[in-house]
């Protein structure tokens, strides 16, 4: 049985999370004064946003970070960067086999971001609550 929450991650409101056992059915409000889930504003120019599989989780929790708009950074997807939520390279190492690529990244404005560090959001590289997610929860990551 799915129920409806409202997530608050500290003092800024996220969003309403539609629970259930599976990382399946949820979505998130757009009416009345949930905040929209930020977009990568330079999707469209690489293709790394197409990647089939996610990194391992690294942590259980989102990063709250400073972002400016206009500069471009580049999130880690592999999970095992150890400058999180950023790449560090880490991914290109051969002795590791990383087949994911880190996410080229803008932001529309200047402010607060909440970034995903368990790498399995379905709004890369922004937090979209799928952390909550039994399955997310139950591993071994932080
Ligand atoms: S270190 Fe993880 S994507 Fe680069």
């Amino acid at each position: 049985m799915n129920k409806v929450v409202n997530v608050f991650l500290g003092q800024v409101p996220c969003y309403t999370v539609r629970t259930s056992q599976l990382c399946v059915g949820r979505f998130y409000g757009t009416a009345g004064n949930d905040p929209k889930i930020p977009k990568n504003v330079i999707e469209h120019l690489n293709t790394a946003q197409e990647q089939q599989t996610n990194g391992v989780v690294y942590d259980k929790k989102p990063f709250r970070m400073e972002l400016e708009e206009g500069k471009r950074y580049s999130w880690c997807l592999c999970g095992r960067s150890k400058g999180q939520p950023l790449c560090d390279g880490t991914h290109k190492l051969v002795q590791y086999k990383i087949t994911q690529r880190p996410i080229r990244f803008q932001v529309e404005k200047s402010g607060t971001y909440w970034l995903c560090n368990c790498k399995q959001t379905k709004n890369r590289p922004f937090c979209d609550g799928t952390h909550k997610c039994e399955e997310v929860q139950k591993t071994a990551g932080k």
